[in-house]
């Protein structure tokens, strides 16, 4: 079967109206994150871009321009504990609700050397579970 072949997600959910809806999107400024970001937008959602380099995250929203929906980037290093902390702290001064977390943002870890996140998890892990 072709790749075209394969339905991914159905047109009913592609066009769903999500104005009025919170969402926030770990790691969104790369990758599925950015996708999944750019589709909750154009869908009409109100996005929060979750970016440990929010300066990448701007640069690449510049993209959303036109589309129905909204979107900030707010800064968030899922291998620090205390900018979690300082994220959800942020978070809950400007918003009274959120409809769904995207936990999109990870990394693969490779070569012998383990690395840490700051509150000495193993760094994959720290990022892609605790963190989130
Ligand atoms: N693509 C695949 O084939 C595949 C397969 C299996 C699983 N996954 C998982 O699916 C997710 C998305 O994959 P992708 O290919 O779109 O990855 P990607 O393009 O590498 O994007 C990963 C995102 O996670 C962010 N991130 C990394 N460490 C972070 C931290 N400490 N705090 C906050 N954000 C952090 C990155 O930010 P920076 O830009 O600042 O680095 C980036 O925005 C990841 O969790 C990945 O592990 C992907």
């Amino acid at each position: 079967m072709s790749r075209n072949n394969i339905l991914w997600v159905d047109e009913k959910t592609l066009s769903k109206d999500v104005s009025g809806k919170v969402y926030i999107v770990t790691g969104a400024n790369s990758g599925v994150g950015l996708e999944t970001t750019r589709q909750l937008v154009k869908q009409g959602g109100h996005v929060i871009m979750a970016c440990r380099r929010p300066e990448a995250a701007e640069e690449v929203a510049e993209s959303f321009t036109g589309l129905k929906g909204t979107y900030e980037v707010m800064r968030l290093d899922l291998a620090d504990l205390q900018s979690v902390r300082d994220f959800v702290a942020e978070f809950l001064k400007k918003q009274d609700k959120l409809d769904a977390l995207v936990c999109n943002a990870g990394l693969v870890t490779m070569g012998s050397e383990v690395k840490r996140t700051k509150d000495t998890f193993e760094m994959a892990i720290g990022v892609s579970y605790f963190g989130h």
